[in-house]
């Protein structure tokens, strides 16, 4: 008989966390599931944000101006998404620069030195090359040099998928803080021509320091996040890797910008993102009167409105700044976690509640208590 060990999960027992391990049996081509418990205790440390930082480029780019660029008007972007602006990275400012600038108030505002920064990723679908990691960029920006940095690309959900990698790596001892970054610089994936997406997207980056809590302090409570690999053809940049390599013959197909089917996108998005919020709200033992403050992936108003509705929580707990940035895809929720935290959105001990979307499909959600 073969004995093998299939999963793990974790329960509370006597106000410690329990490892139970999910050990499956094999034999005679039957299988049965038996549980066995590996270890009493797992002492996990809580992980808190500590400071958070954001920056967007000086360069805006109105409604108004786009309307003589392509066939549309502020009117119909407004009405349709909620966007009023956006801002547009300079030539020479890469995604590096921009979460560079953001990092160092995150940690300011956490009151850790840039060459005690442990840990260093970068969510982005626009690094500054392909390889090395914009996260070694940043690295060296910050003179950070006892870090270990990487990217992860996960589109719009990236900053939760790397607050949920940070946040693991902290609670198990490897790490003691983290910096994780949401950066874009879309403007350089957007087809300037094509009225359906050059209204939606912008550039910026948002930062936020991780650390182990204290325990007087807040903590993240839950994350939760996932993909669904049959859905890649809803939202892409076709061209520009290896299944289609840049060539002087393919150079000016619009290959290498964003491509989306809009509604198909809209509808995914309002679903799994009110499942993902209700996954950490749930198991963070909270409910939704709770929350003082939800913080959306900052694509369109109307998909916006549609969770707060289906999360029974009031528009004015939700956080929204969409109207000046657009969509900067990895950096809107770190952008507005931000402004959040830093124009009172809530105060220490409060609840709030990310939760983000992006292609892939991906998405993603934390429930904290700051
Ligand atoms: C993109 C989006 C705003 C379009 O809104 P919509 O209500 O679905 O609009 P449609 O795509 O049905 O287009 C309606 C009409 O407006 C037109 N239109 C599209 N973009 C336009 C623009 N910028 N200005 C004016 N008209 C426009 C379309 O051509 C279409 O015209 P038709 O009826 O003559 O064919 C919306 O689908 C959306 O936000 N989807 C989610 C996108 C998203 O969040 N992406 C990022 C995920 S991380």
């Amino acid at each position: 008989m073969q004995v093998f060990c299939r999963d793990f999960k974790y329960c509370a027992k006597n106000s410690a966390i329990v490892r139970i391990a999910l050990l499956r049996t094999c034999g005679g081509g039957s299988a049965i599931t038996v549980f066995s418990r590996m270890s009493e205790t797992t002492s996990e440390f809580q992980v808190c944000i500590a400071g958070t930082g954001s920056y967007v480029p000086e360069k805006v780019l109105t409604n108004e101006e786009l309307s003589k660029r392509v066939d549309t008007s502020d009117e119909w972007i407004v009405s349709r998404t909620g966007i009023r602006e956006r801002r547009i990275a300079a030539a020479g400012e890469f995604t590096s620069h921009m979460a560079t600038h953001a990092a160092r108030k995150a940690l300011e505002q956490a009151g850790i030195e840039a060459k005690d920064v442990q840990l260093i990723i970068v969510a982005t679908i626009t690094p500054d090359t392909p390889t090395p990691a914009t996260a070694c960029y940043v690295q060296q920006n910050l003179g950070s040099m006892g870090a270990v940095a990487f990217d992860i690309s996960a589109a719009c959900s990236g900053f939760l998928y790397a607050m949920k990698i940070a946040k693991r790596l902290i609670s198990s001892g490897a790490f003691e803080n983290a910096l994780i970054i949401g950066a874009e610089k879309l403007s350089a994936v957007t087809n300037w021509e094509d009225r359906a997406t050059c209204v939606l997207f912008g550039d910026g980056a948002g930062a936020a320091v991780l650390r182990r809590a204290e325990p007087q302090e807040g903590s993240i409570l839950a994350t939760e996040m996932g993909s669904d690999g049959n859905l890649t053809h809803l939202l892409n940049i076709p061209g520009g890797g290896t299944a289609c390599p840049i060539t002087s013959d393919n150079v000016n197909d619009h290959l290498f910008t964003l491509n989306m089917l809009g509604k198909e996108v809209f509808k995914h998005a309002v679903n799994r993102m009110k499942e993902a919020a209700e996954k950490v709200i749930e198991r963070a033992g909270l409910q939704a009167k709770d929350i003082a403050c939800v913080i959306p992936h900052q694509a369109n108003l109307r998909i916006i409105d549609a969770i707060a509705d289906r999360l029974l929580v009031p528009n004015d707990r939700v956080f929204v700044n969409l109207d000046k940035y657009g969509n900067t895809s990895a950096a809107a929720v770190a952008i507005a976690l931000d402004e959040a935290n830093r124009s009172g959105a809530f105060k220490r001990g409060d609840n709030i509640v990310l939760v983000v979307f992006g292609a892939g499909l991906t998405w993603a959600a934390a429930a904290v208590r700051w």
